[in-house]
């Protein structure tokens, strides 16, 4: 499928995999609109895309953990956007520790982050794609929410939720024409994962933001009939 000229929505579209997604997407010709909570990283990556792609780029900053601030948001890049086709809700944060050590807002920023921001983001845009009928979710779950791992209890219980959010909605809105995703990466080499300690560094080995990139990229290019449901990304050569 031709994605020239189709418009998108990334969260956390300042660092890695959004980012990365973001310039991907920009190659192919699809407008932007992007969101995260530090304005400096996004105008800089709006500079790049708008002068090296010559694509419409929108940004907006929100902490998507917060409904209003998530419900303003899109409502202003929405009007300036004027359609989504693909949201890629890609946003999220990570902190590891056992159960007992964790902080209870540290567990709870986590969930709020990364599910009801999830939530938060898709409400806001979910019926304009029911209104035209079509539309491409693609949610960035992890290896994480397939299964568990000790330390990993709120990243964990976070991303199973979104994926059982994803399957829930996937079977709510197929018949619109609407499809929805989850993509679960093994480690990739991006600030969440160096700030949170799992190894990363060498090029070679390391699954790159670029490399989930190319996974959003070819799920969004197969015929608009059929769709991804959870597929998964390692590297062949782990540490
Ligand atoms: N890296 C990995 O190993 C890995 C593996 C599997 C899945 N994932 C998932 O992939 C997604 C992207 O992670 P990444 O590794 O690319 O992380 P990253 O490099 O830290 O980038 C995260 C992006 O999300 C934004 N963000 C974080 N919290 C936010 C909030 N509350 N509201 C709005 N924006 C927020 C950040 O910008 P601001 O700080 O400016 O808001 C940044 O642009 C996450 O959902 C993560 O769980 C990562």
């Amino acid at each position: 499928m031709d994605l020239k000229d189709k418009k998108a929505l990334i969260t956390g579209a300042g660092k890695g995999i959004g980012k990365a997604a973001a310039i991907a997407l920009a190659k192919e010709g699809v407008h932007l609109a992007l969101l995260a909570r530090s304005q400096s990283d996004l105008e800089t990556l709006q500079q790049h895309l708008t002068s090296t792609y010559g694509v419409e780029v929108f940004i907006a900053t929100a902490d998507i953990s917060n409904k209003e601030a998530v419900d303003r948001a899109i409502e202003d890049l929405l009007a300036k956007l004027g359609s989504v086709d693909i949201l890629l809700n890609n946003a999220g944060t990570a902190q590891f520790g056992t159960l007992v050590d964790m902080e209870p807002e540290a567990w709870e920023r986590i969930i709020q982050t990364n599910l009801m921001g999830t939530y938060y983001v898709t409400r806001a845009i979910l019926p304009s794609m029911l209104q035209q009928k079509s539309g491409s979710i693609i949610n960035i779950a992890s290896t994480a929410g397939e299964r568990g791992f000790a330390t990993g209890s709120a990243y964990c219980a976070s991303k199973f939720a979104v994926i059982g959010l994803t399957e829930a909605l996937m079977q709510e809105v197929r018949k619109s024409n609407i499809r929805v995703t989850a993509l679960t990466p093994s480690t990739v080499n991006t600030e969440l994962a160096v700030n949170t300690g799992l190894p990363v560094g060498d090029e070679d080995r390391m699954m790159q933001p670029e490399d989930v990139a190319e996974l959003i990229l070819a799920s969004l290019k197969l015929p608009p009939r059929v769709f991804i449901k959870t597929a998964g990304i390692w590297t062949t050569n782990p540490q």
